[in-house]
């Protein structure tokens, strides 16, 4: 595959059903971890790895998305007014210069693949990235930078994949793998969703993709899969079929913040090493701790 990954594929039309209310009239990628929506996180790991054009694939209630990402002329104003510089700053560096925003729709809910499908006519014919916003992993380096490192190297799609609980693999895309070196894993095949006794291994797709071009093909192809969906995972089982795919086991902490308790726990986590609020919410944890009925297994132990 040639040249560098420039384009990073954002589908953020999903309904977030699991977040109702809160997602009824705003996409759950707006969703704040401390004081960034998940879609901000999710950019600035775009740009991290050297990406420039940020492609939101959007469903109802995409204003919210567009306006975070735009000029604010008047809030900015106000700030300047009140002298207020650091907070200047940070609305300013939402998005560094030289990197743009696309916006494109996806009519109806039909499934992440079908999402991603949206998104051809502005990625055209080059490898892109697709990072779903609500796998929000703490990494240094970046998940996507380390992914474009492997891309770079070895010029092949990459999917990152991490071991999941064996009862759990109904809850992903599960990939078989053959040969690997380190954390890069070629892969056989990919299941979406099996059941835990029927799943190929334990390592399960999260939201973070290279991908070749050729996928648009196989989403163009795909018939609806579980779910009566789309599935990007039925379109790299296809892709499969023409060129190598390798699975990438990422150096991070991953929280599946379309969860309420992956994001509860995205939030402690995050809060815990934000310079404003660290010190006094870890001093607050200790006192929640240290409230806390005992446990089963303390029991059990006494
Ligand atoms: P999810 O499987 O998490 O679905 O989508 P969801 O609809 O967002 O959430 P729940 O299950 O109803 O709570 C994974 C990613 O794919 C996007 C979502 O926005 C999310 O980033 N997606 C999903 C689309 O963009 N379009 C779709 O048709 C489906």
């Amino acid at each position: 595959m040639k040249r560098e990954i420039t384009k990073a594929v954002f589908p953020v039309a999903g309904m977030g059903s699991r977040f109702l209310p809160a997602t009824k009239a705003s996409p759950k990628e707006m969703l704040p971890v401390v004081d960034k929506p998940l879609i901000q996180y999710a950019v600035e790991e775009a740009v991290a790895a050297g990406m420039t054009e940020m492609i939101f694939v959007t469903g109802r209630n995409k204003r919210a998305i567009e306006d975070h990402f735009d000029k604010a002329a008047e809030l900015e104003a106000a700030l300047e007014e009140r002298g207020n510089q650091k907070l200047l700053a940070t609305v300013r560096g939402i998005l560094p210069p030289g990197v743009h925003c696309v916006f494109i729709r996806q009519p109806e809910t039909l499934g992440l693949g079908h999402a991603v499908l949206c998104a051809r006519p502005l990625v055209g014919d080059e490898p892109f990235a697709v990072i779903l916003a609500d796998d929000l992993i703490d990494a240094r380096p970046s998940v996507m930078t380390q992914m474009v490192e492997r891309y770079s190297y070895y010029r092949r799609s990459v999917i990152g994949v991490q071991n999941v609980a064996r009862d759990d693999t109904d809850q992903y895309g599960i990939v078989r793998c053959g040969s690997a070196l380190n954390d890069v894993h070629q892969i056989d095949g990919i299941v979406e969703k099996p059941k835990p006794a029927e799943a190929p291994s334990t390592l399960g797709v999260v939201g973070r993709y290279i991908l070749s071009p050729r996928i648009f093909d196989h989403l163009a192809n795909a018939r609806p899969g579980k779910g009566g969906e789309i599935q990007l995972t039925d379109a790299i089982a296809s892709l499969l079929t023409q060129e190598q795919v390798l699975a990438y086991q990422f150096h991070g902490t991953r929280y599946d913040c379309g969860s309420k308790i992956g994001y509860l726990k995205a939030t402690i986590a995050f809060a815990m090493s934000h310079p404003d609020v660290s010190e006094e919410f870890i001093e607050h944890l200790r006192g929640v701790a240290a409230s806390l009925p005992a446990s089963e297994h303390d029991r059990a132990a006494a």
